[in-house]
């Protein structure tokens, strides 16, 4: 569904596959989902160091960034989410078009937000990766002393506190960051991806 009319799709004419081939490797998101504090971007940027040594086209997308720009103009209240995902769901697409793989570290509390992405890309084009850590562990690390805003009520809506998160059903991969260092949850993921021949 689209607000405007009278607008047509425009086809290329190198197309998502010639891409690929010249990349000589396939596309897709890798979508990490997790509290604040849980280990998102710190997995998200190891990872993406990896797979760029090993010749990879890749993208990083991180949710504190992005709130900086293209989605600037949005906030933590449940409609605003479900916008910030929408977005980086559409420019997660794009750059999937242009044959990179993309790292996206979003909370992405809603289940049906994420599920939404997944199905407007191609079968394998989604990866979600479930980035666990109690809260406890989260709120112990608080990175950037939001949980303790949180609980002194200076920050509202906060994941885990007083807004919802929404843990995937059928993750494709699971890191468990309470137990497994940093490394360890790379390898996890790069398991997959060579596994599934994402890497070829
Ligand atoms: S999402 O819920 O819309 O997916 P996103 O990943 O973009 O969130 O942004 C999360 C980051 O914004 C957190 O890591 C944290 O630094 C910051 N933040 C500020 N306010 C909140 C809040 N109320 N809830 C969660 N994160 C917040």
């Amino acid at each position: 569904m689209t607000e405007s009319e009278n607008v047509k799709w425009h086809h290329a004419k190198v197309t998502k596959e010639q891409r690929r081939h010249l990349n000589k490797h396939k596309s897709a998101v890798v979508w990490f989902t997790g509290l604040s504090g849980s280990g998102k971007s710190t997995i998200s940027v190891e990872l993406e160091k990896e797979l760029h040594h090993l010749g990879v086209r890749t993208y990083c997308l991180d949710g504190d960034n992005i709130r900086h720009g293209l989605n600037k103009d949005l906030g933590f209240r449940p409609d605003d989410r479900k916008e910030n995902i929408r977005r980086i769901g559409e420019v997660s697409k794009l750059m999937v078009e242009a044959g990179l793989v993309v790292l996206a570290a979003f909370i992405s509390p809603y289940r049906a937000d994420r599920n939404e992405i997944r199905k407007r890309m191609d079968d394998g084009e989604f990866i979600e990766v479930f980035v666990n850590a109690k809260i406890e562990t989260c709120e112990s690390r608080d990175p950037k002393g939001l949980y303790k805003k949180a609980r002194a009520g200076e920050v509202k809506e906060f994941t885990g506190i007083d807004a919802p998160y929404e843990a995937p059903l059928n993750p494709e991969c699971i890191v468990n960051t309470d137990k497994q260092s940093v490394e360890e949850s790379v390898q996890t993921i790069m398991s997959y991806l060579k596994a599934e021949g994402y890497l070829e």
